[in-house]
């Protein structure tokens, strides 16, 4: 085992602490983390550790959620200025004034959000159960922030009138229908998997839309050996450790979240050392974001 790797284990010891990691960490982060997985997976996992320290490998919403469903633990985020620029499209304040514009609606928030956002809404979700939990609710009215291409997959796979706010991921909001054609010409055979973040008119054209790790457990079943990627590049390093004999291929050279590439293994050093980025949540708004977070965790 390399020092680093060894420093890792010895401070995950030191702190009673355990590392959680995003599937768009750095491959070298994958690799000393205790679990990967996706968004879903990753607030599960949280709520099930025994550690007193909780290190979030992947950007400020994961963490902080993290802190909201565990308040005796300590959460430390990786790297300290790695946000997600969707959480930040929208505020508590610019969700209040759409629940002003909206009041009959249930709002439903992306867990891609701030806790603020998560205190003033009734439900939260991830890509994986998005579906299944605005199915699961009685009203026909739904606010669904802050992204709009989940919200508009959500519309189309259920009955629900479902509210539009104009946020969104940039990496994946980034990818076209005219890379979608010519990934489709260089590699004729294989499937294209891509997330519900990307735009309608490039999630019409896939053969399956799916959350990071049910794009992991989907390529491993399939009996395709050739795969398009239309999700953050690094989910494929996994893919490709699990399938030596399958091939993959990225949708578009945007799929790169800058945040998500902030965290090396140094900094999880760093951050394991200095007991730094601590991510805390004011009680009155953790509280209400709880709420939210539980509904969305009793989806199964
Ligand atoms: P999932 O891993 O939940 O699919 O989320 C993707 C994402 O963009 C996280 O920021
Ligand atoms: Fe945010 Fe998109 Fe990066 Fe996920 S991939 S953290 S949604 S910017």
């Amino acid at each position: 085992m390399s020092d680093i790797k060894q420093r890792i284990e010895q401070l995950k010891k030191e702190l009673n602490a355990v590392v959680v990691a995003h599937n768009y960490q750095r491959p070298e982060v994958q690799d000393i983390a205790d679990f990967v997985g996706d968004s879903l997976e990753l607030a599960r996992k949280c709520t099930e550790v025994e550690a007193e320290v909780i290190v979030f490998c992947g950007v400020h919403f994961m963490a902080e959620s993290a802190a909201i469903l565990n308040p005796q633990k300590t959460v430390l985020l990786s790297e300290g200025d790695a946000g997600c620029p969707m959480a930040d499209m929208m505020t508590g304040a610019q969700l209040r004034e759409w629940k002003a514009k909206y009041p009959n609606a249930t709002v439903v928030c992306y867990i891609n959000s701030t806790a603020e956002v998560k205190s003033e809404s009734d439900y939260c979700c991830t890509s994986a159960n998005a579906v299944k939990l605005t199915e699961s609710i009685p009203d026909k009215d739904i606010l669904f922030v802050p992204d709009k291409n989940l919200a508009h997959y959500v519309s189309t796979k259920t009955d629900k009138n479902v509210i539009l706010y104009p946020g969104c991921c940039p990496p994946h909001d980034r990818v076209t229908p005219g890379q979608v054609a010519q990934a489709r010409k260089n590699y004729p055979d294989a499937e294209l998997v891509v997330h519900p973040e990307c735009r309608p008119e490039v999630v019409a054209l896939a053969d399956a839309v799916l959350s990071t790790s049910q794009m992991i457990r989907h390529v491993k079943e399939s009996s395709n050996d050739t795969f398009i990627i239309g999700t953050e590049q690094e989910l494929m390093y996994r893919m490709k450790k699990d399938n030596p004999n399958k091939t993959f291929y990225v949708l578009s050279p945007s799929l790169i979240c800058p945040n998500m590439k902030k965290t090396t293994i140094n900094s999880v050093v760093k951050t394991m050392e200095l007991k730094r980025n601590v991510v805390t949540v004011p009680e009155d708004i953790r509280i209400k974001a709880k709420r939210s977070l539980d509904r969305m965790l009793a989806v199964v």
